[in-house]
């Protein structure tokens, strides 16, 4: 006498039957989970990217959609750094405002130092932030808004103010404070800051050109 049950038909099938109805009960699940979690999804990342970008801004009033206003500027560029530039172009009432600019630094002094540059359609800045970099504690990291003032030196700045020619720390003739101890960062940032604007300057129709985006209508 065998053991072994023999498998009718009629139970392979009733099996399968079973599986193939939770397996669709299972998608239909994953999808409608998707389906209305998505835009909370979407909303949060669009009050992240702008709570992110919010400090360039330096308090300026707009309405357009910033997540839906990027563009990427592919190299070769003549903005810092060697690999693509994301900017935010800032509309009110469908004219610009600003546009923020994030880009590289690769002269720091433990590498890449990542920046966050808003110009005000008028060529000012409108504020800078420092995203990412490695420079030292208590050295170069005095970049970082929550570590100092120094970068609180920018806003109002543009290329005519001060010359270009000034677009410096002061120990090498310019008019922007140096950090203590660490001469490489400022540099780098303020280098970082001066191409930047110059190539605002030259490209700023190009900028707003590209994708004009609609009125955001919260969708
Ligand atoms: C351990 C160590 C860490 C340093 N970190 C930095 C830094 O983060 N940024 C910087 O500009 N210089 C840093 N420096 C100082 C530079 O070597 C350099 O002396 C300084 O930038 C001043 O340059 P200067 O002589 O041209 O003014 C560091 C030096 C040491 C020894």
């Amino acid at each position: 006498m065998s053991g072994a049950r023999e498998n009718k038909p009629g139970t392979v099938w009733g099996g399968a039957l079973i599986l193939g109805v939770l397996a669709a009960v299972c998608t239909a699940l994953v999808v409608w989970t998707q389906h209305v979690t998505e835009p909370r999804i979407e909303q949060n990342r669009k009050d992240f990217l702008e709570q992110s970008l919010a400090p360039a801004l330096g308090g300026l009033y707009f309405d357009s959609d910033l997540s839906k206003s990027a563009i990427s500027i592919e190299p070769p560029h003549e903005l810092p750094g060697n690999g693509p530039a994301t900017v935010y172009r800032v509309y009110r009432e469908l004219e610009p405002v600003a546009a923020l600019f994030v880009v590289t630094a690769r002269d720091g002094y433990s590498g890449p130092i990542r920046l966050l540059i808003g110009i005000e359609n008028n060529g000012k800045i409108s504020a800078v932030r420092i995203i990412e970099h490695s420079e030292t504690p208590g050295l170069g990291d005095k970049i970082e808004a929550s570590k100092s003032d120094w970068v609180e030196q920018f806003p109002g700045k543009s290329l005519s103010d001060p010359d270009l020619e000034n677009w410096a720390i002061k120990r090498d003739g310019g008019v922007f404070d140096q950090l203590t101890g660490a001469s490489i960062t400022p540099r780098a940032v303020i280098k970082a800051i001066r191409e930047t604007l110059l190539y605002f300057e030259a490209n700023r129709d190009t900028v707003f050109a590209v994708e004009q985006p609609a009125e955001d209508t919260n969708e």
